[in-house]
Parts: structure tokens; C-alpha cells; sequence
């Protein structure tokens, strides 16, 4: 496992994707690609997308222009390597929910039939599950199965969290006849399918794993952004919105909205900042304390009239008690940091005597379980069809993301190796402490 939270501890070597060998076959997408050159708006295949994006961190590498960390770019090949007369393709869909994974299966099918010719698609059911069980039945995944799909929340092939026997899911693929495995998943499945892909290689099978980045808390690295986190923060936006009327609306009032976000902020940073009208906003990455937050919020209502504060589920969890317990995916179940802010303060005002109206929002899943938007409906479609430029080609245990406004591959280790998380000293925290005045330190 390589350690990859620090971009500069990257090197060439681990950004290197595997292949199960060399694209022979001429694709039927080379006319699209022939005579086409790297530009502002296209990476050739032959050329690279580097890691650093400053002048600064590319110069720290001391090395040349050659030896710069690269990704290599996502997008059609003029050759590839399976016949697609002869490929079966499967997908998967594992974790907790997310907006656009009913884009992403479309996407996959579509591209996959319209453009390479690949007809024969299934589906595996609830996860990993579905591909380790003796009695796998996969559904097929014909162009009218999934003709409206994309116009729905959650995802047809349904989901669970938990991995599986590697052994038994290649074994359940090499019986099925599939090539090439999509699998889309947060970091837990992803790590799962890179199990899949290196089992696979141990045992001598050519089976090409694909893994399209899912989580709506948007904390894979090397993405610009995760598919579904805009749909997510725009929905809670909304819960911000009815928090506000509430508070505004009575003397004192304060609206406290708990969304999301285990680990790191940044659903909370950005629902906070597109409303705009948020007082506090507390994430997993940025400490604080009771008295020094209770006491911002007072003077804060005294002045306004009324607050906002919006928490993200993993802020504080150093103040509370966490008994160990975890979740099929090894995740640790957080303790109610809402519950706990809204009894602290209550239990502030009543103490000072100062009137209070303390209405509390919880959107929980509704951020998660609705459709794509456009945005990110647009999103999943691209990195499926990358995703199955990339099968086609050979690739495997690899993402498809975009990194920098350009789609690229990304070896599951790098994209599993460290977490993305708001950073403190960054300039989207710097953003909404500039949005909602609340000081740098509440501790
Ligand atoms: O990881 C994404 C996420 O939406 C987190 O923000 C949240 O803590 C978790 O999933 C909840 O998932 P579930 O309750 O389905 O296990």
C-alpha cells in the first residue's frame, strides 16, 4: 500500500498502470481518435497529465521535466486489446448510496453496445455478494433494461457494504465467461476490487478490473471532484435553506443542520457556501470546543437576531465516546455530534437565561438516495465512457477520474492510499470562514 497523502511522496512508478498486455485489435473508436493531437481540450494517449499543478510543487520534485509524476490520460485508443465479439463485460455496485450510480450502469452499457459493440453486459446484485455466492444470478443489462434508469436515485443492481472472498469472485467470473469487471465503489470496494484484479493476475486470468470512484463525502484523492457529491450538497443546501426560515422566523432563533461527511467536511463546506447565509460551519478536519463555540454563537444571535450552524456527522468526535463499534466496511460508527450540540446549546442558553428557538435539521440519506443532477449527470457519463475506453484497452486495477479538468487513470493504490479531506490551511476552508466569520479557532 502506498502512502499518497502527500502528493510529493508520489512517485512516476506508483502512478504506472498495468496492462494485460498489448492493444492489438484496431478499435472501432479509431476514426474518432486518428489525426488527433494533445490541445488545451485533449489528451493524446501518448501524452501525460502531470500530478502537481504548480510551479512550486513541480519544482520541489529536483528532477526534470521527463521524470514529473504523470497520470496517463483517460479516453479513447486507436488499438485495443479485447476483441469486443468475444468480451462479456460485468458490473457491480457496492457501498453506501450515491447520486448518478444508475448514470454510471447506463453509461457503461450504452458505451459499451453503441460504441464497441459489446452487447453482452450483466449486472451483479447487492455488492460484492452477488459475485461470491455458489448461485450467482446476474441480470442482464440490455439497452432497454437500462433505457430510464438514469432518471432515478439509487442504483438497480442494489448495494452492500462488506467485501468478499476474492478467490470466489474470480472463480464466479471465469465461470460467467466476463473480461472485464466495472466495479463502482468507494475506497473499502475499491480496495476490493483491486484484490479481485490481483487475484486474477496470481491465477493466470485475463480479466480486466475498472473502478469508477463513488462517494458522495468526495474524499478519494487525486479527483477533482467525486460523482454525486454535487447533487448531495446541493440537496443539503436545501435543508440549510428550510433551517434558516425556521431560525430567522422566531426571536433568538437558531438553525442547527447535521449532514453527512465522516470523515471529511466538505459536503458541509459547500452547502454551507452555496447558501451563504451560514454562521458556523464545523467539519472532521478543523477542532473545536464547546465554550469557545457556545460563546461565538451567543454574541452571534445577540447581534443577528438568529444563526446557522451547520455540523458535518465526524466534526467533534473527540468529544464524545466511541464504543469501537464499526460497519461491514470496517468504518468506524460515528457518535451523535448533533444530538450532543443540540443538548450543549440548549443547555447554554438556559443557563444564561437568554430566550432560544433550536430547530434541528438532519436530512441523513435524503442527500444521497436522490438522481443525479445535471452536472453530474454529465460526469458519470464521462468517466463511464472512460472507463470503458480503458477496459477495452487492457487496463487494469485502476480508476477513471478527472484530475485537473483532465480524465485520467489512477492505480487503486494511489486512489485508496490516503483520504481527501478539507484541508485547514487550504483555500476552500480559507473560503468559508471568509463566507461565514466564524474565527479560525474555536478551541
Ligand atoms: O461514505 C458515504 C456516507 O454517505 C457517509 O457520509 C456516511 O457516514 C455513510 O455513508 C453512511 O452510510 P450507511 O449508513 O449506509 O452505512
Amino acid at each position: 500500500m502506498v502512502s499518497t497523502a502527500d502528493p510529493l511522496s508520489v512517485t512516476p512508478a506508483d502512478l504506472r498502470i498495468r496492462r494485460l498486455g498489448e492493444p492489438a485489435i484496431l478499435s472501432p473508436m479509431a476514426g474518432l481518435v486518428q489525426g488527433r493531437v494533445s490541445s488545451p481540450h485533449y489528451v493524446h494517449e501518448s501524452d501525460r497529465v502531470l500530478l502537481d499543478d504548480t510551479l512550486g510543487r513541480a519544482e520541489a520534485r529536483l528532477c526534470g521535466v521527463a521524470d514529473l509524476p504523470s497520470l496517463e490520460p483517460g479516453g479513447p485508443r486507436e488499438y485495443i486489446y479485447f476483441d469486443p465479439s468475444r468480451t462479456r463485460a460485468g458490473i457491480v455496485t457496492c457501498g453506501g448510496l450515491c447520486p448518478g450510480l444508475n448514470n454510471v450502469i447506463r453509461g457503461l452499457v450504452l458505451e459499451l453496445a453503441d460504441n464497441y459493440g459489446v452487447a453482452d453486459v450483466v449486472g451483479f446484485r447487492d455488492g460484492f455478494r452477488g459475485l461470491a455466492g455458489p448461485d450467482v444470478t446476474p441480470v442482464s443489462l440490455s439497452r432497454e433494461v437500462v433505457s430510464d434508469i438514469h432518471n432515478r436515485g439509487g442504483t438497480v443492481l442494489g448495494t452492500s457494504r462488506g467485501d468478499q472472498d476474492p478467490a470466489l469472485m474470480v472463480e464466479t467470473l471465469v465461470r460467467l465467461g466476463i473480461s472485464v469487471l466495472f466495479v463502482i465503489g468507494g475506497d473499502g470496494s475499491l480496495r476490493g476490487a483491486a484484490k479481485i484484479a490481483s487475484t486474477a493476475e496470481r491465477l493466470g486470468v485475463d480479466l480486466s478490473v475498472i473502478g469508477v470512484p463513488k462517494t458522495i463525502d468526495n474524499d478519494i484523492p487525486y479527483l477533482d471532484q467525486s460523482f454525486g457529491f454535487q447533487t448531495a450538497f446541493t440537496r443539503a443546501t436545501e435543508s440549510i435553506k428550510s433551517a434558516l426560515t425556521e431560525a430567522s422566523s422566531t426571536p433568538h432563533g437558531i438553525g442547527l443542520v447535521k449532514v453527512m461527511g465522516r470523515h471529511s467536511g466538505f459536503i458541509a463546506c459547500y452547502a454551507a457556501l452555496a447558501s451563504h447565509d451560514v454562521d458556523f460551519v464545523l467539519i472532521p478536519e478543523v477542532p473545536f470546543l464547546f465554550e469557545p463555540f457556545l460563546r461565538e454563537l451567543r454574541d452571534r444571535v445577540r447581534q443577528r437576531g438568529h444563526a446557522v450552524v451547520v455540523v458535518a456527522e465526524g466534526a467533534g468526535q473527540d468529544l464524545l465516546e466511541y464504543d469501537g463499534a464499526v460497519d461491514a466496511s470496517g468504518n468506524a460508527r460515528l457518535a451523535d455530534i448533533g444530538g450532543l450540540l443540540r443538548q450543549r446549546i440548549t443547555a447554554e442558553f438556559a443557563g444564561t437565561g437568554e430566550e432560544l428557538s433550536l430547530r434541528y435539521v438532519d436530512p441523513g440519506y435524503a442527500i444521497r438516495s436522490v438522481p443525479a443532477n445535471g452536472w453530474d449527470a454529465v460526469y458519470c457519463l464521462r468517466l463511464a465512457q472512460a472507463a470503458v475506453h480503458a477496459a477495452m484497452a487492457g487496463r487494469t486495477a485502476m480508476v477513471v477520474g478527472r484530475w485537473h479538468g483532465r480524465f485520467v487513470h489512477i492505480p487503486i493504490p494511489v486512489a485508496t492510499g490516503s483520504r481527501n479531506q478539507v484541508d485547514p490551511n487550504g483555500d476552500l476552508w480559507m473560503s468559508v470562514l471568509e463566507a461565514t466569520g466564524q474565527p479560525e479557532r474555536l478551541y
